[in-house]
């Protein structure tokens, strides 16, 4: 009888610190499966609205040419109005900023020509197929936001 209680004592006294062991091995496992700093949620940057530009300088130069994930991007100032595009030229890609405004008030693609209304982005002449795109964008105080497309 004594013999037994002995026995299911260290049997017991083993099992806890089995129990213990594998408990420990799940703690360190899951530390280093985690990563200092990791993000808990990812927000995708496209899906955010980005800055480009403030009024004070849309309204000293007439235009704000940017750069939006890679692309070329022109906010203009037409009359009253902000007008934003695409500026990537739809013939071969050259960038149309602000300085291509010719002296007629045209966007002249500085590559090979092509132009564009400064109001609309619409193709006036080529070799550019079509238009430019304009972006949405919003005025937030003294700031302009391009939004997500
Ligand atoms: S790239 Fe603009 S006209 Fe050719």
């Amino acid at each position: 009888m004594f013999e037994d209680k002995t026995r299911r004592r260290t049997f017991i006294a083993r099992l806890t610190k089995l129990f213990f062991g594998i408990f420990s091995l799940i703690s360190i496992v899951s530390a280093f499966k985690l990563k200092p700093g990791a993000p808990e949620r990812v927000v995708s940057l496209e899906a955010m609205p980005v800055r480009v530009a403030s009024m004070a300088e849309l309204m000293q130069k007439g235009y704000v040419a940017f750069n939006l994930r890679g692309r070329p991007g022109i906010l203009l100032l037409v009359g009253e109005e902000i007008r934003a595009f695409d500026a990537t030229c739809t013939h071969m890609g050259c960038p149309v900023s602000g300085k291509s405004l010719n002296t007629k008030g045209v966007l002249e693609c500085p590559c090979h020509g092509s132009t564009y209304d400064p109001a609309t982005g619409e193709r006036l002449s080529g070799p550019a197929p079509r238009g430019l795109s304009p972006l949405e964008f919003e005025v937030r105080g003294e700031e302009v936001y391009i939004l997500p497309q």
